[in-house]
């Protein structure tokens, strides 16, 4: 089965471009790429296209075999080249500013990279695809959104719904999707739209919720919860998703936005008190003498929780679940990793 699935490409390799391939999810699908290409996968070229901003970790790609173009999505010549050098036939676009907060103090940036750096990158790939002397036959653009675009919505979101974004990181993402949107409409451009609720997984910044919980007990400091920890939200493990993502590498739904989210809903007091109680119980201490819960001052405009359906994506690919739950996951990181600030 997967030997006719992978004929398919024969003739055909795919060289791929993955921006933002040094970040955290485009990192884990580097790594699943080169796992597929090892195991006789059609795969050519494995390009990282990335700036290596603060966000990145060239770490994160330790021992994988792949080609690094330290650049920005705003540089249309550069892209041009890169899209030329290796004959690029798919791409996956990860590249963003990625941090909610970061976005509420600076969202010029957000916009510049996210929207602008999206639009060059449309344009570079439109380009080099639809050229005359293109030898590229099947194309793909997979766009990564999030499904921070809907905002909070009482009845759970389907792809359809309206985008309603609660902060500049949201806003920006919804404005990429639309120029993806339009770029499909006016091109028959061979993009997918993906819009997936947070992951969780090893090596993310800690800034990000999880690992910066996990670093605060720790090192015994108060955990920093917003607000009251109401906010809830929805966990997907980064394996998953990019088990998804190459699924539809093989099996692409062109012209399409899916949904896709994970099945542990926590809200986030809940998931530092999970935290500490995983700590706890590895040190054989009681929860009372792991640091304390300490409510800052709420994010302005958090969004109270991203109700989205993803039964679309889920009647088309059997997501199989390969990873333990989020909870596995805290505890093994803690283990493997001997109380060391890990992430
Ligand atoms: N992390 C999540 O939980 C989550 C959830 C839903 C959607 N997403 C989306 O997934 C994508 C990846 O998220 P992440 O958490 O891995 O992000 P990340 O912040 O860890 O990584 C982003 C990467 O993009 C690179 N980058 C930034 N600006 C660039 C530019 N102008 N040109 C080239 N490269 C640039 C950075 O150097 C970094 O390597 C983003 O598009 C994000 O919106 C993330």
């Amino acid at each position: 089965m997967k030997q006719d699935m992978w004929s398919l490409f024969e003739s055909n390799p795919i060289n791929i471009c993955v921006t933002g391939g040094a970040g955290f999810i485009g990192s884990h699908m580097v790594r699943r790429l080169y796992e597929a290409k090892k195991c006789g996968a059609p795969l050519g070229h494995i390009v990282v296209y990335d700036k290596l901003t603060y966000a990145a970790d060239l770490n994160r790609l330790k021992e994988v075999d792949y080609h690094l173009v330290k650049g920005d999505i705003l540089d249309e010549v550069l892209l041009q080249s890169t899209f030329e050098e290796f004959n690029i036939s798919h791409i996956v676009h990860f590249a963003a500013e990625s941090h909610v907060d970061r976005s509420l103090l600076d969202p010029t940036t957000f916009l510049t990279t996210n929207v602008l750096g999206t639009a060059k990158l449309l344009e570079a790939s439109t380009q080099f695809w639809n050229h005359p002397n293109s030898k590229v036959e099947n194309p793909l653009f997979i766009h990564i959104s999030t499904d921070e675009v809907y905002g909070y919505t009482l009845k759970p979101a389907h792809e359809e719904s309206k985008l309603n974004p609660g902060n500049p990181y949201a806003a920006s993402k919804a404005a990429a999707d639309q120029l993806v949107i339009a770029q499909i409409n006016a091109h028959r451009f061979p993009a997918i739209i993906l819009r997936s609720s947070n992951n969780y997984g090893s090596n993310q910044n800690p800034e990000k919720f999880i690992p910066k919980m996990m670093e605060q007990v720790i090192r015994g400091e108060p955990l920093t919860v917003y607000g009251k920890g109401e906010q809830k939200r929805c966990w997907l493990h980064v394996q998953d998703y990019v088990e998804v993502i190459w699924q539809l590498i093989l099996n692409p739904k062109k012209g399409q936005v899916f949904n896709i989210t994970g099945t542990e809903v926590y809200s986030n007091l809940a998931l530092a008190q999970m935290i500490k109680t995983i700590f706890a119980d590895i040190h054989g201490i009681s929860i009372h003498n792991t640091s304390e819960i300490a409510f800052v001052e709420d994010r302005k405009a958090h969004d109270f929780y991203y109700n989205v359906s993803d039964e679309k994506i889920r009647t088309l690919f059997p997501i199989n679940k390969h990873t333990g739950t989020l909870a596995d996951f805290i505890k093994s990181s803690f283990e493997e990793n001997n109380d060391k600030c890990f992430f």
